[in-house]
């Protein structure tokens, strides 16, 4: 009985911190919606730059690289671990599997955006249908949902660690009967081609003494 005096304390203490802290946030920078309003009015006209509202760290975002050199080494078993922490909450994704608050995400991957049958769709999605959910389009989602499609209803903050998202996607990748391949990641620049050299020029006896090794070494 006590303990549960205590805990019930505790929770609203906690509680009153949180709508504090909503409350100045809302007296300071106006109604909480940042993601469709940036150019609505604010309370005060102080200059301030987007990023210092947004969760405090955002502000040096650099380009999202691509996440097809990082699939075919990932971990799918860790990523259904994250996906069912992270996604199963709002997702089905057995064939047939019903909406819950998302839509059920049987063959997402390469599926044409907004399309699954019989879900509402947000208007910024339900717009997407003529392109699909390939890798990429499913990295910058998941990595931020509200930045990535600015209207969308999926409330999620985003995963931010690119070896966990190459989880989650490649674990995604899975939720057909024939998995999308994954393409070829692009050779790394630096490394010159060597493919236009015949094997026998490469042979020690064929070389000049002074190209005794071959430039990588190898
Ligand atoms: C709080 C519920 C919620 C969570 C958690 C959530 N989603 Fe969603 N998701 C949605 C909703 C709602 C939509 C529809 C968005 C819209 O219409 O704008 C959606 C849409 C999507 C879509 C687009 C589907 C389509 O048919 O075009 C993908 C892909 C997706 N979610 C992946 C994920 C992944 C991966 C995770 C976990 C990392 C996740 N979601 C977590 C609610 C959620």
């Amino acid at each position: 009985m006590e303990m549960n005096k205590i805990a019930a304390a505790i929770l609203l203490a906690g509680l009153i911190g949180m709508i504090t802290g909503k409350v100045a946030t809302i007296l300071y920078y106006g109604a909480p919606h940042h993601a469709e309003s940036h150019e609505a009015k604010r309370g005060y006209s102080i200059e301030v730059t987007e990023v210092d509202a947004s969760a405090g760290g955002a502000a040096k975002e650099v380009e999202l690289a691509s996440i097809i050199p990082l699939l075919s080494s990932a971990d799918v078993s860790a990523g259904e671990t994250i996906y069912n922490k992270k996604c199963a909450t709002c997702h089905t994704h057995d064939k047939g599997g019903k909406h819950l608050t998302g839509p059920n995400q049987w063959e997402i991957v390469n599926r044409k955006k907004g399309s699954a049958a019989g879900f509402g769709y947000s208007k910024a999605l339900a717009a997407l249908t003529d392109k699909q959910w390939g890798y990429d389009e499913l990295n910058g989602f998941i990595n931020n949902p509200k930045k990535y499609m600015p209207g969308t209803i999926m409330a999620f903050a985003g995963i931010k660690k690119d070896t966990e998202r190459a989880n989650v996607i490649a674990y995604m990748r899975t939720f057909s009967n024939a998995p999308a391949a994954i393409p070829e990641a692009p050779a790394p620049a630096a490394e010159a081609p060597k493919d236009d050299i015949p094997d026998k020029a490469l042979q020690p006896e064929n070389l000049h003494p002074k190209q005794g090794k071959t430039p990588h070494g190898d």
